[in-house]
C-alpha cells in the first residue's frame, strides 16, 4: 500500500489542499487588496497634485508670464517630493523643475494620452530601467517611476499640460515587503497545520492499524486475539462489533470441536461392541448356537444404533447449513397427534405404559409436516424411555390464545433442575449411564429444540425428579413468520 493511498495519507491530502488552497487564495486577495489600497491612495495624491498645478499654471501659462511661473513652480517643487514639467500643446518642455529638458520633446505615454488622445489627464507607473528613473525624477538606484499628467486649459482651451513625475520606489519598497510577509506567515500556517494533520492522522488511523494486524492474526488462524478498545464513537463501536464477532467464531469453533468429538465418540462405542461381539463369533466357532444367536441379534441392535445417530447427525448437520428446505403447507395437527400416538403405542405397550392422545378436532398449522411429526415423536420417545414402567404418558393438543400447543406429559424419573437448562444441548444426557441403557444419544431434543425454532414456536419444560416432566411446544397459529 503506498502511503497516498492510506487513510493518512489521505487525511494529509485533504489538510493540505483545505489549508493551503483557502490561504493561498486568501494571501492572494489579501495582497491584492492591500497593494491596491496603497496603489490607489499614491495615484489618487499624485493625480491630486497634478490638476493643482495644472490650475496655477493655467493663468500664468496664457499669458506667458515666465517670472511668476518659474516662482510657482520653485514654491511647489520644494515642498513636493517629485519634479514638475510644464509641457506646450506639442508636448515640449517648458518649464522644469530641474531645469534640465527644457526644450526636449517628451514621449512619455501619459503625455501623449493626452495630448494626443484628448483625455483631460492620465496616471501611470513604469520600469523603464535604473537610468532613465534617475534622468526622469532623480531618485538613484530605483526601479519604479510615476506619471501624472494633466491638461492645462485656459479661455482659449487647451494650453499644454503638467507632468508630474513622483517617485514611488518606497511605495513599491513597502507593497514587496507585506507581499513577502503575507507569503511567510502563509507557509508558517501551512507547515502548522500539516504537522498537526500528521499527528492526527496517526492518532485517528491507530485503531484501525491495531485492527487489521489483529484481523491478519485471526486470519492464521488464531481466534482467542482480541483488538483493545479505547476513545470513543465509531472507531471504539469498529472495535467492540469486531470483538464480539471474535468471539462467536472463537465459540462456534469450539462447539463444532466438540460436536465432532462428541460424535465420533458416540459412534465408536457401538462400533467397539460390535467388533468384540464379531470377533468372539469369528475365533469361536463351535461357539453354542443360542449364544450365537444373541450376539447377532446384539449386533443388529446396534447397527440399527448407529443409524439412529447417524440419521440425527445428518439431519442436524442439515438444519445447520440451512439446508434444508421448509414446506409450507396446512398440517392436520389433530390428526398429526393421533397419528404419533399410534405409531408409538407399541413401544409404549412393551413398557407397560398407558399412552393417551387427547386432540382439539380442526387443528391446522402451515408448516412442514415431517418436521412436526418429528418434534412430536422425540417428545413422546422420551416420555416412554424415562417412565419406569406401567408409567402414564399423555399427549395433549390444544389452541391456547393465538397458540397451538402441545403438551406431552408423563410419570416418569424426572429432570433436576440443574440439568434442565442443559437438556437441549447437543449431546447432553442427565444420566450418562442410564442414557447408554435406554440407547439415548443426547441428540432427540436438540433437534426438537432446532426443528421446532425453524418453525416459528418455542420449546419450554417443566420437571420434577420423580414426579415427572411435561414438554410444552407451543406455535404461532399463522405458522412462522417469515
Ligand atoms: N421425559 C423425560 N423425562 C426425564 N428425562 C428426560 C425426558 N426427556 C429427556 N430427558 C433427559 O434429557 C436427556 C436428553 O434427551 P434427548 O432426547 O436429547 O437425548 P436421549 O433421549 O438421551 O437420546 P436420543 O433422543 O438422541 O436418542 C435425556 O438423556 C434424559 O436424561
Ligand atoms: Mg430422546
Amino acid at each position: 500500500m503506498t502511503f497516498w493511498a492510506s487513510i493518512r495519507g489521505k487525511i494529509l491530502l485533504a489538510f493540505f489542499l483545505i489549508v493551503g488552497v483557502s490561504f493561498a487564495v486568501a494571501a492572494t486577495n489579501l495582497t491584492t487588496l492591500v497593494s491596491r489600497f496603497l496603489f490607489d491612495q499614491r495615484s489618487r495624491e499624485d493625480r491630486i497634485t497634478a490638476e493643482k498645478l495644472a490650475v496655477s499654471a493655467a493663468s500664468p501659462f496664457e499669458s506667458v508670464s515666465a517670472e511668476e511661473l518659474n516662482r510657482m513652480l520653485e514654491e511647489n517643487a520644494a515642498s513636493l517630493d517629485g519634479r514638475i514639467m510644464l509641457l506646450d500643446a506639442d508636448g515640449k518642455v517648458q518649464y522644469d523643475s530641474f531645469q534640465r529638458m527644457c526644450g526636449v520633446r517628451l514621449e512619455v505615454p501619459e503625455v501623449l494620452q493626452v495630448l494626443v488622445g484628448g483625455e483631460r489627464e492620465a496616471y501611470g507607473t513604469h520600469t523603464p530601467g535604473r537610468a532613465v528613473v534617475e534622468r526622469m525624477s532623480g531618485e538613484a538606484g530605483a526601479d519604479y517611476v510615476a506619471y501624472s499628467v494633466c491638461e492645462i486649459t485656459g479661455a482659449a482651451g487647451r494650453l499644454g499640460a503638467v507632468l508630474y513625475v513622483s517617485r514611488v520606489q518606497g511605495m513599491m519598497d513597502s507593497l514587496r515587503d507585506v507581499t513577502w510577509q503575507l507569503v511567510g506567515v502563509f507557509l508558517a500556517i501551512t507547515a502548522g497545520a500539516l504537522a498537526l494533520a500528521m499527528v492526527l492522522s496517526q492518532v485517528l488511523t491507530k485503531p484501525i492499524t491495531t485492527l487489521s494486524t489483529t484481523m491478519r492474526k485471526m486470519g492464521r488462524g488464531d481466534l482467542s486475539v482480541r483488538v483493545p478498545v479505547s476513545g470513543s464513537g465509531e472507531l471504539r463501536e469498529l472495535a467492540e462489533n469486531y470483538n464480539t464477532m471474535a468471539a462467536q467464531l472463537e465459540s462456534l469453533d469450539k462447539t463444532r470441536d466438540q460436536f465432532v468429538s462428541n460424535a465420533s465418540h458416540e459412534l465408536k462405542t457401538p462400533l467397539t461392541t460390535m467388533k468384540i461381539m464379531l470377533e468372539s463369533l469369528i475365533y469361536q466357532p463351535d461357539m453354542p448356537e443360542d449364544l450365537r444367536q444373541e450376539f447377532m441379534g446384539d449386533m443388529n441392535h446396534e447397527i440399527d444404533r448407529l443409524t439412529g445417530i447417524v440419521t440425527d447427525l445428518l439431519t442436524l448437520t442439515r438444519m445447520d447449513s440451512g439446508e434444508a428446505q421448509a414446506k409450507r403447507e396446512p398440517v392436520d395437527m389433530s390428526e398429526l397427534t393421533r397419528e404419533t400416538a399410534r405409531m408409538l403405542q407399541p413401544a409404549a405397550d412393551q413398557h407397560g405404559h398407558t399412552l393417551t392422545a387427547e386432540a382439539e378436532e380442526g387443528i391446522i398449522l402451515t408448516g412442514d409436516q415431517g418436521r412436526l411429526s418429528q418434534i412430536l415423536y422425540n417428545l413422546t420417545d422420551n416420555a416412554i424411555k424415562y417412565t419406569p414402567d406401567g408409567g402414564r404418558v399423555s399427549l395433549t393438543l390444544r389452541r391456547e390464545g393465538k397458540d397451538i400447543v402441545w403438551r406431552v406429559r408423563d410419570n416418569g424419573v424426572g429432570i433436576p433442575r440443574e440439568d434442565q437448562d442443559h437438556i437441549f444441548e447437543r449431546f447432553y444426557r442427565v444420566d450418562k449411564a442410564r442414557g447408554r441403557d435406554t440407547g439415548g444419544t443426547g441428540l432427540g431434543l436438540s433437534i426438537v429444540h432446532q426443528l421446532v425454532t425453524l418453525e416459528g414456536g418455542t420449546i419450554a419444560v417443566n420437571s420434577e425428579p420423580g414426579k415427572g416432566s411435561e414438554f410444552i411446544a407451543r406455535f404461532p397459529e399463522g405458522g412462522p413468520s417469515k
